[in-house]
């Protein structure tokens, strides 16, 4: 193995400058030489491909985004755009592809190598943590962090007015964000795709909660399981108090990342490099009980049941520290 391409895929996240880096600069370490794809999968397909030396790296460690660019593309998704991504990676020579992102970055990886055995490691970068075969993934902890300052904010003014406020965090299906939030933040319930979603039974609350001198709330909405304008809208029918909507968007993936970000990106960058080195291909690397896992992409797009326990273990205490 003597060159490998680096990309970064799907909805950003805060750490993959820091995994880009880590990628780079651990190949040259290892005397490989590194090009850059540009826009994720688009770039390939485009052979919008770039030199990468350890000084094209410099300074990115504390920055949110990607400095690759990234992008869902739409042409990959096409047997014949994985054919022109194919023939980049022929063209520059490239004998394995790191690549940074999500679930539907590592499908398409995994396609790729089915289709035209071009071998690729991954290193999972997503706000969502929805990946199996890592514990957590890149840029999943500063999301939370963000969310958190903002539910913080929120405090201010629920306690203030005495209102309900209804708190949309992104995460897709998993409830990731929504769960660590929702304890951290101490909300009073989250709304979240493994329990049951029951308007009636969250103003019956709200109403006993009054009564006990309760009077003000923050519901964590998970946007997978509920939209935050619907969920406020039902309530204010329903019990005729002041409620607010407020959807956090794509803050949440915005900012820099925190220190568990960047360790996590530099150390799975490594061995991202590592393993294709080794000529493990289709395969992601995780972080898994604080040791290095490799888990086949295929394994590591399924749900996973471990981390669904710990939400929903995570949700009954801050119901009870809700009280
Ligand atoms: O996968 C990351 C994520 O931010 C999700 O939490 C969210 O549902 C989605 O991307 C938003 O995608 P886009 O940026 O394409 O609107």
């Amino acid at each position: 193995m003597k060159r490998i391409g680096v990309l970064t895929s799907g909805g950003d996240a805060p750490g993959m400058n820091a995994a880009v880096r880590s990628v780079v600069r651990c190949a040259i370490h290892h005397k490989l030489e590194v090009k850059g794809i540009m826009r994720g999968y688009e770039g390939l397909i485009n052979n919008e491909v770039v030199g990468m030396g350890a000084r094209s790296v410099s300074n990115i460690l504390t920055r949110g985004g990607t400095v690759l660019k990234t992008a869902r593309s739409k042409e990959f998704m096409k047997k014949s755009g994985r054919k022109k991504a194919y023939e980049t990676v022929k063209k520059n020579g490239l004998d394995g592809l790191v690549i940074i992102g999500g679930n539907g970055s590592f499908r398409g990886a995994h396609v790729l190598w089915k289709e035209f055995k071009v071998p690729s490691i991954g290193v999972p970068g997503t706000i969502d943590n929805d990946i199996s075969g890592s514990d957590y993934t890149i840029g999943a902890h500063t999301a939370v962090n963000t969310a958190l300052d903002a539910i913080d904010k929120i405090r201010d003014t629920v306690t203030s007015m005495e209102r309900i406020y209804i708190v949309e965090v992104m995460g897709r299906e998993d409830p990731f964000i929504a769960t660590r939030v929702g304890l951290a933040g101490g909300a009073e319930d989250v709304v979240f795709p493994y329990t049951k979603y029951d308007v009636d039974k969250m103003c019956v609350d709200i109403i006993k909660g009054r009564k006990k001198g309760k009077v003000s709330w923050i519901i964590v909405v998970s946007e997978g399981t509920a939209r935050a304008n619907d969920v406020a809208e039902a309530i204010n029918k329903k019990t005729g108090f002041s409620v607010r909507p407020v959807v956090l968007g794509h803050i949440q993936r915005g900012g820099s990342p925190e220190a568990f970000d960047r360790i996590l990106a530099s150390v799975l960058g490594l061995y991202a490099v590592l393993e294709l080195r080794k000529g493990r291909t289709d395969a992601m690397v995780g972080l898994v009980s604080h040791g290095i896992k490799v888990t086949p992409y295929e394994e590591a797009c399924k749900m996973d049941k471990t981390k669904r326990l710990v939400d929903k273990e995570m949700y009954k205490l801050m119901r009870i520290l809700a009280e």
